[in-house]
């Protein structure tokens, strides 16, 4: 624009100057004159003194009127009449005036008057550096893509300088940098164009963006720049694949993490823009299960689980997972998910042998076979078995996960038929999980038990007389095996003694051990019955025991007392002599009498039944002794016959009566000492003598064991009597008149006691009879028996 203006005003002042040379050819027909001033000079600074060129004084100057003139309006310059001296009239700017013509000359003409004259003149405006180079932008900015090669050159904006000649434009410097170099290139029209050459490759990634500083230089002295900045915008293309962070990604998850819970972050970095650092992830070569167990967000690369995992059927995937940015370059990685076994599965077993049911008394038996296993690894898998302490049984481990249940001692059926075992099998994880496993044992019977009697030895009372085929008692047996091992069969063991017809007297139900008295049993002949029983069970081999069974045969009163002395079958009546010269209380004889019974139905009265004189004799009711009552006289008949009724104290009583000869004498003649019948028969009346001096000495010795015995009453009653074994005396009062028999005859009144204690005291009594047993035999007939019986029985002899 500036350019076209001065284009126009230079055209102007030609116009205006070719009419002044016209003009001023016809009036002087002179060359102009060349004068120079600098630009930017003050206002009335001196340019040139124009007397001298002009020929002229100074005196004629002012009367000639001059004047300079120049085309326009403008007087720049005006002259000093008085000195000729041509001044400014104002600062000249020579860009103002002429742009960039070069040189920039003002022509102007001095007018004289009378005469008229004129003359061509030229003021030529020198340069002065006064304007820098100025670029138009501030900044420049330049895109250029980093695939451009090194070499290509970019063109770059020009600076302007408003001087001229030297003083305008003269180079260009660029900021020190690695990228660029700066080529300065001369166009035709002599301006010189910058250009930035791309020294090597540009990186947006390294470096996106390059800043530069232009310099323009003028030539100035000193030269003036100007700058600019150059800004380089690196333009990106897609030449960075995308790139993970790592290569492989190794990550643990427990099995059973929830489903959508995050397993990996996977992150590639692509150093591209835009599109082409645009990074979607997916799997690449993936198995169908790995697309089945995993996910992967394409944008974020969160690896998600999409089901469940169980350790148990895959411990590991290796996952192949591609980035890939949008202009189609792609990175990969591996991620590698190991799962971590959680304890989420009990121990299992499995029974490969189980025994139910097994015999008592086996040692060390193997119940069960089984084996363990657990599908955890590690500490989850492994596994302690155990069972109950209390139980005899013990877990023996066998090959490898095998184990055997074995009993660790005999079993006993009677003690526990039936075990239940718990197995418990426990892995060694955390939580600790188990399981249990129940068996039932049946222990089965063996006959190892003997029936056992239910006492070793039985006492079962009978009153003799009984009615044949009486119930007398039971025998028991148990037997702690089953079934047929214990169902009991009873017996009656052949007796120690061949002679005893055991099977005559007692039977025994084989079944229930029920004993009978087959018939009437004598007390007299058979006090007691021993025998043993058997019982037996059905197991194979039965076993067996036995115990013994003591029937005591109980008194009945079926015996009369029966009279020793005197003797009754009257061959020989005997004649108990007397002195008339005796005392009252003169023991003229003595009634002995024994009873066949025992007990109560044995203790013996006396009694005198009819004398030939009453109240001459009386008898003594406890001993049978006959004795004077009164002192006799001359009066009294010399021969008496008394009957002394003996009885028992049975119920009903039974009694026996005997007749006593008794003959006054007076004086014992020497004659009648001996008494005749027994000198007669000293063989007869042996026996006799034998019992009377028996009798003496019982008496004498039951005397003092009458006293024993009566000591040992009174501490009994003191000691309340309490104990079985203890003495007590009869409830009923032992009548005082009584003497007890079942002895010996003529007992005192003191044997009660003795009576009272083997009442009191049947083991006593048992120990008492037992030796005689083997003796008593049925078949000893009556009185024999009796005797024998009576004395065995009362001295223990043998
Ligand atoms: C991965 O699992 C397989 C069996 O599935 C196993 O053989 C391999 O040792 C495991 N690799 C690692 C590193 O645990
Ligand atoms: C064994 O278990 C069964 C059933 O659970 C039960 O009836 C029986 O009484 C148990 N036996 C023992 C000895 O605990
Ligand atoms: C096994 O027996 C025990 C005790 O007798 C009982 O607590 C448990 O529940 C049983 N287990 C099974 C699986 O029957
Ligand atoms: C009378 O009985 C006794 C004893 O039994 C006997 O020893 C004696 O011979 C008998 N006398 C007569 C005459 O029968």
């Amino acid at each position: 624009m500036e350019a076209g203006e001065g284009k126009e005003r230079v055209l102007k002042q030609r116009q205006v100057l070719l009419f002044f040379v016209l003009l001023g050819m016809a009036q002087a027909g002179s060359k102009p004159r060349h004068y120079s001033v600098a630009e930017e000079m003050e206002s009335g600074s001196f340019v040139a003194n124009l007397l001298k060129d002009l020929g002229l004084e100074v005196d004629q100057l002012a009367a000639r009127g001059p004047q300079v003139v120049s085309k326009g309006k403008k007087m720049r310059l005006h002259l000093d009449r008085q000195t000729g001296d041509l001044l400014l009239n104002e600062k000249l700017d020579r860009e103002e005036l002429c742009g960039p013509i070069e040189p920039c000359v003002l022509p102007f003409q001095v007018l004289f008057e009378n005469p008229l004259q004129f003359f061509q003149a030229e003021l030529r405006i020198r340069d002065i550096n006064d304007h820098s180079p100025v670029f138009l932008d501030k900044e420049i900015i330049l895109k250029i893509s980093e695939s451009i090669t090194p070499g290509t050159a970019f063109l770059i904006e020009r600076a302007q300088d408003l001087d001229a000649g030297s003083n305008s434009l003269q180079s260009y410097t660029v900021s020190p940098n690695s990228h660029f170099h700066l080529k300065l290139q001369d166009s035709s029209d002599g301006v010189i164009l910058p250009q930035l050459v791309l020294n090597k490759a540009l990186d947006r990634e390294e470096q996106p963006e390059i800043m530069l500083t232009l310099t323009a230089l003028d030539g100035g002295t000193p030269p003036r720049s100007g700058t600019a900045l150059v800004r380089i915008e690196v333009l990106d293309i897609n030449d960075n694949a995308p790139e993970f962070a790592e290569l492989l990604y190794e990550v643990q998850v427990p099995e059973n993490s929830p489903i959508g819970s995050q397993v990996a972050l996977v992150s590639a970095r692509d150093l591209d823009i835009g599109a082409y650092g645009e990074i979607t992830y997916v799997f690449s070569q993936a198995s169908e299960d790995i697309r089945k167990t995993f996910q992967i967000n394409a944008k974020s690369g969160e690896l998600l689980l999409r089901q469940k995992l169980d350790f148990e059927s895959i411990q590991n995937y290796t996952l192949n997972i591609q980035a890939t940015d949008g202009g189609g370059l792609s990175g990969s990685c591996v991620v590698f998910v190991q799962v971590i076994d959680l304890n989420d599965n009990p121990p299992e077993l499995t029974m490969s042998t189980l025994i139910k049911e097994i015999p008592e008394n086996l040692q060390e038996t193997i119940i069960a076979v089984f084996s363990v296993s657990d599908p955890d690894s590690g500490d989850n898998g492994r596994m302690v078995c155990s069972t109950q302490d209390d139980l005899p049984f013990f877990l023996k481990p066998s090959v490898e996960n095998f184990y055997t249940l074995v009993t660790n001692r005999a079993l006993d059926r009677e003690t526990r038929a039936e075990y239940n075992i718990t197995i418990t099998v426990t892995d060694l994880g955390a939580p600790r999980l188990k399981t249990e496993h129940n068996i039932t044992l049946m222990v089965s019977d063996v006959n190892d038990n003997a029936p056992a009697f239910t006492q070793t030895a039985y006492t079962l009372f009978v009153r003799e007389n009984n009615s044949p085929a009486l119930h007398i008692g039971s025998v028991s047996a148990t037997d702690r095996d089953a079934g047929a091992n214990a169902q009991v069969t009873y017996s009656l063991l052949p007796p120690q003694d061949p002679q005893l017809p055991l099977a005559s007297l007692v039977s025994i139900n084989a079944d229930n051990g029920q004993l009978f008295a087959l018939r009437a049993l004598d007390y007299e002949a058979l006090r007691v019955l021993e025998f043993g029983v058997g019982a037996v069970d059905r197991g194979s081999p039965a076993l067996s025991s036995q115990a013994l069974v003591r029937v005591l045969v109980l008194d009945a009163n079926d015996n009369s007392p029966f009279v020793l002395y005197p003797l009754q079958n009257g061959s020989a009546p005997c004649t108990e002599l007397v002195p008339r010269a005796a005392e009252p209380g003169y023991l003229v004889s003595k009634v002995v009498a024994v009873d066949g019974d025992s007990g109560q139905n044995a203790w013996l009265s006396y009694q005198l039944l009819k004398a030939t004189e009453p109240g001459l004799f009386s008898v003594w009711a406890h001993n049978g002794e006959v004795r004077t009552a009164r002192l006799l006289s001359e009066r009294d008949a010399a021969k008496h016959r008394l009957l002394v009724l003996v009885k028992d104290n049975g119920e009903p009583p039974l009694s026996a009566s005997v007749t006593l000869h008794v003959l006054l004498v007076d004086g014992f003649s020497q004659p009648y000492l001996p008494l005749p019948e027994a000198a007669a028969d000293a063989a007869q009346a042996d026996p006799l003598t034998v019992y009377l001096v028996i009798a003496l000495a019982s008496v004498s010795s039951l005397f003092l064991f009458s006293v024993l015995a009566f000591i040992a009453v009174r501490l009994c009653r003191r000691g309340k009597a309490a104990s079985l074994g203890g003495c007590s005396v009869p409830k009923g009062h032992f009548p005082g008149h009584l003497v007890d028999v079942s002895g010996s005859g003529t007992l005192s009144q003191s044997y009660q006691y003795e009576v009272c204690l083997t009442e009191g005291s049947k083991s006593n009594e048992f120990k008492f009879l037992k030796p005689i047993l083997p003796n008593l035999l049925p078949q000893s007939t009556g009185k024999e028996m009796e005797e024998n019986a009576t004395f065995r029985n009362s001295f223990g002899f043998n």
